[in-house]
């Protein structure tokens, strides 16, 4: 049987799907790339913004021609949809799709092969949220064939702000326990892994039973602990709230090697106005410290964030203060986002929308702002000799994609046996979203496309 799963949103969703894809596997399911020869295919969904939930609606009206087209040949197709349209929508993608056969959401994966029995007696929706958790009844051993591997230490989010889907699609704030984390990290490592991003909505806020060592650890030390594993060169994790960052996890950036000089960190927004009124619980001022205390443990650190622009309310004077502080602060990357009104969270339902038009024009400020820092952030990068874990193969042929620490793609030609390897790499062009790179010690040139 073949398997397709199309993954859209976060770094949350590509681990679950690629372990729906273990619980399937002892099944019989092999994974394959194209949805046209699968006998399977699972959507796992993004609610976050309105435009990534309708792009589901409409790749599922493909598919259910696609199945019509079986069926007229006498073959099938099984539909499911997972993640988090299917948690927010269950009942409403049964009846906009009546082709769907399974929804569920990301708290019930573990139960795929329960649900895979009933599928031929009708219709299955589970959106349930479990009393066990599920990563206690998920496959703890996997091969994820590649060098730079994510790993779920946290899951669901207890912060409400005004704008947010995740604390109702994937519930309250659950961390996995210190052992289990480290065992998966271990095995990861053994089977090649150099590379881990450690994954949680709130990932910061993580805070991990040790029933050997006792006591509840935060993610400082669960970084100190996974940084003694034998082979696991590389250590990252994502997304963090500001408020969360503790002392422990900003000196570890100053103490662990392994962990890498790059963070994401989502500030939304400069002004403390539209911070109080998405719940926020930090104003611009305590991001400016933050990033100063970070800076101070590790010079290098570059950063990520994420902001919304046209929040309910925002005025122009606010959106000056959200560009004062990206001026401030100077990011190396980020991701900035329309406001969309997400139905059951507060804000959606505030009288003081902001225009479309309005909205966009301050996206195109930002980003255009962004978009020069990045810019300028890669370009100072030309002439310096970076460790670059080079994970996957390029698009053409001869060429590889890899990791700078800050996290930017940087992309080589060079001989297939670097592949999962940290090789230097003297950088030689900085571009708008990546770097090319030459073997460091070769005669530079030659790979800049
Ligand atoms: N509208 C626009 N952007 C949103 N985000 C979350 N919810 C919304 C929304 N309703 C953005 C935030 C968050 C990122 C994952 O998505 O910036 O950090
Ligand atoms: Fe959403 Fe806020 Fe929780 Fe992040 S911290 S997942 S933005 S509610």
């Amino acid at each position: 049987m073949k398997l397709h799963i199309k993954t859209y949103g976060c770094q949350m969703n590509v681990y679950d799907s690629e372990r729906m894809a273990d619980v399937l596997a002892p099944l019989g399911f092999v994974l394959v790339d194209d949805a046209d020869e699968a006998d399977m295919v699972i959507l796992n969904t993004c609610h976050i913004r309105e435009k990534a939930a309708e792009k589901v609606y409409s790749e599922l009206g493909r598919l259910g021609r696609l199945k019509e087209r079986r069926k007229d040949g006498g073959g099938g197709l099984i539909l499911a949809v997972a993640g988090c349209v299917a948690q927010a929508e269950g009942a409403e993608i049964l009846s906009r799709a009546p082709y769907v056969d399974m929804v569920f959401g990301p708290q019930a994966y573990h139960r795929l092969p329960e649900m895979m029995a009933r599928v031929g007696q009708g219709r299955v929706l589970d959106t349930e949220f479990p009393e066990v958790p599920k990563f206690d009844r998920l496959p703890r051993d996997r091969d994820p064939g590649t060098a730079a591997a994510f790993l779920t230490v946290q899951e669901g989010c207890d912060k409400f702000c005004t704008f947010c889907v995740v604390p109702y699609t994937r519930g309250a704030e659950y961390s996995r326990p210190v052992a289990d984390v480290h065992d998966e990290a271990r095995r990861l490592a053994g089977r090649g892994v150099r590379e881990i991003t450690l994954l949680g909505q709130n990932v910061n806020r993580y805070h991990g039973e040790a029933s050997v060592r006792g006591g509840d650890w935060g993610l400082g030390r669960l970084i100190r602990e996974l940084a003694g594993i034998e082979g696991l060169e590389r250590i990252r994790y994502t997304t963090s709230y500001p408020a969360d960052m503790d002392d422990d996890l900003i000196a570890a950036h100053r103490d662990v090697p392994q962990l890498m000089p790059y963070l994401h960190l989502p500030v939304q927004s400069g002004s403390d106005r539209v911070l109080a009124a998405m719940n926020r619980r930090h104003g611009a001022d305590d991001y400016r410290r933050l990033v100063d205390r970070l800076r101070a443990a590790r010079p290098d650190l570059a950063l990520a964030s994420d902001f919304i622009v046209g929040f309910p309310g925002e005025t122009d004077g606010d959106f000056r203060e959200t560009l004062r502080l990206v001026e401030d602060i100077g990011f190396c990357q980020a991701y900035s986002f329309k406001y969309s009104p997400r139905p059951g969270t507060p804000a959606a339902d505030s009288g003081d929308q902001v225009e479309d038009s309005v909205k966009d024009e301050r996206l195109r400020d930002l980003q255009d702002l962004l978009g020069a820092q990045q810019l300028d952030f890669n370009v100072r990068c030309v002439g310096r000799i970076m460790p670059t874990l080079l994970d996957r193969r390029g698009r053409r042929p001869g060429q590889l994609v890899g990791r700078s620490p800050y996290m930017q793609a940087i992309h080589v030609e060079g001989p297939d046996d670097l592949l999962g390897t940290i090789a230097d790499l003297e950088i030689i062009a900085g571009l708008n979203n990546s770097l090319a790179g030459a073997p460091a010690g070769e005669p530079a040139g030659a790979t800049l496309s």
